[in-house]
């Protein structure tokens, strides 16, 4: 997950890379992926706030309403929301950087292939944007996400110690858009 912007630490990454390695997603656990509205926040902060030392507020979520990169999962049963991502680009050097923010998936609801399709949307929007790259950060400590970021094919690329305060470091994970 990014921590919430800091005007004093920007990213910029100059690079690109050419490979890509994608795994095809299994379609995750009977969930429909849609655009987020204002009345899926409450359950998107109620995730958030489970799945996460340092959670979002509230309203950071808030303001990314609109955002095509800015997707939940519903439920296959009730429809209640199961998971969320979100994504956008950002400039770097005139060329949009895809970024994935922050991503969870309701704990009851884990390892059934929603964090993949959720992941795997995201990046679908982020590539039709035109975007070469996408890039995000993670806990080091987070063996789950990463191995599920490894599976789209990001690769390590830098580490930034205490990212997310005092010794947990976040590393920043690069893939290529097709
Ligand atoms: C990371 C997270 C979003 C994955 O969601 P999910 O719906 O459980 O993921 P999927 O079922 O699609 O699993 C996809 C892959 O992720 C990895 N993975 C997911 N859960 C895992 C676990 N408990 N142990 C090891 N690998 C795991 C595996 O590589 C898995 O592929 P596989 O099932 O073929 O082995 C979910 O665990 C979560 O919400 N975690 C808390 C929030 C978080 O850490 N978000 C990431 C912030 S950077």
């Amino acid at each position: 997950m990014a921590r919430l912007p800091s005007p004093s630490r920007p990213f910029t990454l100059g690079f690109l890379i050419v490979v890509v390695t994608t795994r095809v997603p299994e379609p995750g656990g009977g969930a429909s992926v849609r655009q987020a509205r204002r009345t899926d926040l409450v359950s998107i902060d109620r995730i958030e706030q489970a799945s996460f030392p340092q959670p979002w507020p509230y309203s950071a979520f808030e303001s990314y309403l609109g955002e095509p990169g800015f997707l939940v999962a519903d439920g296959p049963t009730d429809g209640e929301v199961v998971g969320y991502v979100v994504a956008d680009t950002i400039p770097n050097n005139g060329t949009p950087l895809g970024h994935v923010k922050d991503i969870a998936v309701a704990d009851g609801h884990r390892r059934r292939g929603i964090g993949t399709t959720l992941l795997d949307r995201s990046l679908t929007v982020l590539s039709e944007t035109g975007a070469p790259t996408v890039k995000l950060e993670v806990r080091a400590s987070n063996e789950r996400a990463i191995s599920l970021y490894e599976g789209f094919g990001f690769e390590h690329r830098r580490t930034v110690p205490g990212y997310y305060g005092n010794d947990d470091d976040a590393f920043v994970m690069v893939a290529p858009l097709d």
